[in-house]
């Protein structure tokens, strides 16, 4: 590999360090801080909502959901999504005598689904009827062995995804046809150690190969 190139590689996994999922700092911890901490600021009733870590480290007791409050992934299963819905399975729907509008709520839905991270992996807007090749980022980040990458074309196209180390070694490369819309990639780094990875998503636009973005992703073992 040619180090100009991967120079060129890395720069732009950068450029696209675009935002694109629910953000926990600047959409969820609002919403909690604004309408729970004022009873739950310090772990009352067995939930904290002042901060990502006490969320998450949050736990109903045995007589109550018997799990944590935040299932990551699974916002049915999460006893914070169904305290905030009409009809909690235990107790009362939460804010106490109030109640979340139905944005904040899928907000919070949204967050736990796409993996209750910290904070959002990227940014960038799913379009229904996309007008442009982008590249959406990857999910879930991070990962253990598997993500998924995501990208939309306004036409169908023949696609390559490679992967780079860090170093910019490539890894492996996977090439196939996108249909008009939203495009998704499964990727397996099972074999991998642990470490941060590079993709690049090329198309074949008016018979051309184009780099349409790259991003990172960290493999966690
Ligand atoms: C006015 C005080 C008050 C506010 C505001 C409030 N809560 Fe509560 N919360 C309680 C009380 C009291 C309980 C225990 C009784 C119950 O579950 O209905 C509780 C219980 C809970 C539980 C269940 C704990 C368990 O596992 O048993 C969760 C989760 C929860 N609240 C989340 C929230 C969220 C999220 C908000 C903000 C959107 C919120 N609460 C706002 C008073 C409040």
């Amino acid at each position: 590999m040619k180090k100009s190139y991967f120079i060129v590689v890395f720069l732009l996994g950068v450029s696209t360090q675009i935002l694109a999922q629910v953000d926990y700092p600047s959409q969820i911890q609002p919403i909690l801080t604004s309408n729970c901490n004022s009873c739950h600021s310090q772990g009352q009733n067995s939930f904290n909502s002042s901060s990502y870590d006490a969320v998450m480290a949050s736990v109903s007791p045995a007589n109550r959901y018997d799990k944590n409050h935040v299932i990551a992934g699974d916002p049915d299963g999460s006893p914070l999504v169904d305290k905030i819905e009409p009809d909690p399975d235990h107790g009362n729907r939460m804010p106490t005598g109030g109640s979340l509008s139905n944005n904040e709520i899928s907000l919070i839905r949204t967050w736990i689904e796409e993996g209750a991270n910290a904070v959002a992996t990227n940014n960038e807007i799913e379009e229904e009827n996309p007008t442009e090749f982008k590249l959406l980022g990857n999910y879930p980040n991070p990962f253990n062995p598997g993500t998924n990458i995501r990208f939309q074309v306004p036409e169908a196209a023949q696609y390559s995804i490679s992967i780079y180390t860090v170093h910019g070694q490539l890894i492996s490369e996977q090439v196939g046809r996108a249909s008009i819309g939203t495009n998704t990639v499964a990727i397996d780094l099972g074999n991998r150690p642990t470490g941060v990875y590079i993709y690049q998503l090329r198309a074949r636009v008016n018979g051309t190969n184009q780099v349409i973005g790259s991003g990172n992703m960290t493999l966690i073992k």
